[in-house]
């Protein structure tokens, strides 16, 4: 049997390469406050992929994806057992392009720090007297470059997309930088709209695009997952403040009160916490995680 081993390991996703294809493998760490906690999360892994496999069907008429295939038997022998299995997925592989495409639909975090000091988000001008967590008239499109391990990610205008983009392929910039920008728009009103009416605010998100052999533009990485997006409750939503996070606000309010724990959690907050991500994906999904296998 071919062994792998991951070319890359992030804070809680691992990436094997398999030739033309790649295996993107999400594990059951939690990060929070940029910290990977010490307890993993059962399931949490297989719950994203499965998300993420659910989005990239549902949007697959707006733009093509590298979804390949989530199920292991598609997979080369070594990923043919436990570990991987519902939390991997086979993609195609991509020339990934360095911008990080974030999209805003509600004004909250650091946006709305900038907006309270200027009335912008990313240089972009808002209207007047928005609140904390107000629904934005239209999504806002503000990129960033995808920095190095170690680099912060950098805010840059739709102009500065245009020059990175043409830099690396000259004569297209403009019109891969174009893409992206309107792919992300029609990715996030489509798909906020919905989870809406299933009872989830998505507030915002990250999404990556790559090309494929002959030029087209791709989506990859993973899609509307509470890891790439900010997720609220619908139910007691409330501009005016803050929001609680859908998935991790019993692990915030935990780690918040209890500073000395050096990121250990209790058992029932870890229980809580994956019943959180399993009620997400019901209500996106309409199914019942554990009848997925
Ligand atoms: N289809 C693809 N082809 C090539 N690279 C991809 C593809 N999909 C996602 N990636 C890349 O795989 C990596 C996933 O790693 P991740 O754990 O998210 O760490 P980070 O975002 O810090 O680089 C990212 O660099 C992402 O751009
Ligand atoms: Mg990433």
């Amino acid at each position: 049997m071919k062994e792998f081993s991951p070319i890359k390991e992030g804070k809680v996703r691992e990436v094997y390469d398999n030739g033309d294809s790649l295996i993107i493998v999400a594990t059951d760490r939690i990060s929070a406050f940029d910290v990977i906690l010490k307890n993993k999360v059962t399931k949490k892994g297989a719950i994203l992929t499965q998300m993420s496999k659910f989005w990239f069907d549902f949007t697959k008429d707006i733009v093509p994806n590298h979804m390949i295939s989530v199920d292991v038997k598609d997979m080369p022998e070594f990923f043919q057992n436990e570990k991987f299995d519902g939390n991997s997925m086979m993609c195609k592989k991509l020339d990934m392009l360095p911008i990080e495409c974030i999209v805003r639909g509600y004004i909250t975090g650091s946006g709305w720090e900038s907006y309270k000091e200027d009335g912008t988000v990313c240089g972009i001008k808002l209207p007047e007297g928005l609140e904390e967590s107000d629904k934005l008239p239209e999504p806002i499109y503000t990129p960033t470059t995808k920095a190095d391990l170690g680099d912060h990610d950098e805010h840059i205008t739709f102009e500065d997309s245009v020059e990175i983009l043409e830099k690396l392929h000259p004569g297209k910039g403009a019109d891969y930088a174009k893409q992206i920008k309107d792919c992300t728009i029609e990715l996030y009103k489509k798909c906020a709209d919905y989870a809406r009416s299933k009872g989830i605010i998505i507030a915002d998100t990250k999404f990556e695009f790559g090309l494929d052999e002959n030029g087209n533009v791709v989506l990859g990485d993973e899609m509307l997952t509470p890891d790439s997006s900010r997720f609220w409750p619908v139910e007691g939503y409330k501009p005016g403040q803050g929001q609680p996070s859908f998935d991790k606000q019993f692990v915030r309010d935990w780690l918040k009160k209890n500073p000395e724990s050096d990121y250990k959690l209790p058992d029932d907050v870890v229980d809580k916490t994956v019943d959180k991500y399993k009620e997400a994906y019901l209500l996106l999904t309409g199914k019942e995680f554990n009848t997925i296998k």
